[in-house]
């Protein structure tokens, strides 16, 4: 049984948006701040630069509906149009959620709004989460945000984990298929979780109204997303009766491009599929691959029709795939 084939409904992906702050952080201006160099950071990770928030312009909230009105305006629709707004976050601006803010500012007065905390498994978990009320027949369209702001919460002394982060915003917008456009898109899904890893990534309260930076085991996290990430892709592969090479683009968290390497090479699958633009936009947590997703949109690479698979790894220990057809 596919986890999709029972329901009225099918979910079809309809628009796509993202947002980065303008500021941008080079390798070469962080050797400036710790001692690392370019060519450490670039051959262990891919990463180059990446985006970093300037100032409340570049909040949680402001990120996420910028995004999201472009993903709205793609989808030829008002934000009056949209029913539900799910934004994965895991640096919200506000403990009690920012998702109201997001809706605020883009209008979107009809719509229920909250967040959803994945981390780096977010847009994943959130797209699930969505398809959930498409495929029941409660909300026609929902707007998808993820957005994250990790800079904040990133220890600008400690070398083994400043380099990987950038900030960033990317969404979808989901629409129930209608009786013109009957289609499911959304072909099949895998989420996993495993609370034994919960301490190998984390943004802990710190008992003082604060949290404490980032920590993070790079090795154990490293071998867990080489390890699991390919199962949870072949398993949506399986529910979608599709199999590797029937994919037209692979998109993966935008962690490490050894980490998407070690993964593409495990599936046996085209590299040319894999979709990277890490170097430019460092790990971006829940917006990396609705981030990506947009780049390939924009230029033309991904089309309607094409066969897509994600997956998306991180905290909580979290991991999910989903397969879908664009469009
Ligand atoms: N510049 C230069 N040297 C650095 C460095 C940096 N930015 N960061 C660490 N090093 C040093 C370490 O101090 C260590 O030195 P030592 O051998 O003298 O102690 C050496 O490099 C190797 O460190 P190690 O931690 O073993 O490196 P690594 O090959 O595991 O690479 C990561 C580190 C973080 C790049 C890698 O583990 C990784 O990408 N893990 C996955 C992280 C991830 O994706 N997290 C987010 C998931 S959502």
């Amino acid at each position: 049984m596919t986890n999709t084939e029972s329901s009225l409904f099918g979910v079809r992906f309809v628009g796509s948006g993202s947002a980065v702050p303008d500021r941008v952080l080079t390798n070469i201006d962080l050797a400036q701040m710790v001692d690392t160099t370019d060519e450490w950071i670039a051959s262990r990770t891919g990463i180059r630069a990446r985006h970093i928030a300037d100032g409340d312009e570049d909040s949680v909230a402001n990120l996420a509906a910028q995004a999201g009105q472009k993903a709205i305006a793609a989808a030829g629709l008002t934000p009056q149009d949209i029913d539900l707004i799910i934004l994965s976050t895991s640096t919200s601006d506000d403990l009690f959620g920012t998702a109201g803010r997001v809706q605020q500012i883009l209008g979107a007065e009809r719509a229920v709004a909250f967040d959803l905390v994945a981390a780096c498994s977010g847009f994943v978990f959130g797209l699930v989460t969505a398809s959930q009320y498409i495929r029941t027949g409660v909300y026609k369209n929902v707007l998808l945000i993820g957005a994250d702001v990790l800079s904040r919460w990133v220890d600008w002394e400690d070398r083994r984990t400043c380099i990987l982060f950038g900030d960033g915003a990317g969404a979808v917008v989901l629409q129930a298929s209608s009786e013109i456009k009957p289609e499911n898109n959304l072909l099949g899904f895998e989420m996993r979780s495993d609370g034994k890893g919960n301490n190998l990534l984390n943004i802990n309260y710190s008992g003082r109204s604060t949290f404490e930076p980032i920590s993070m085991n790079g090795q154990e996290v490293y071998r867990f997303a080489v390890r699991r990430v390919p199962e949870v892709i072949e398993k949506s592969l399986h529910y979608a009766n599709l199999e590797i090479h029937d994919l037209d683009w692979l998109i993966l968290h935008q962690a490490n491009q050894r980490i998407i390497d070690a993964v593409v090479n495990r599936l046996d699958c085209d590299p040319a599929k894999a979709v990277s633009n890490m170097g430019k936009y460092g790990n971006t947590s829940a917006a990396s691959i609705p981030i990506a997703l947009d780049e390939w949109v924009q230029a033309g690479k991904i089309q309607p029709d094409h066969l897509i698979a994600i997956a998306g790894f991180g905290a909580g220990l979290s991991w999910g795939s989903a397969v879908f057809r664009w469009g």
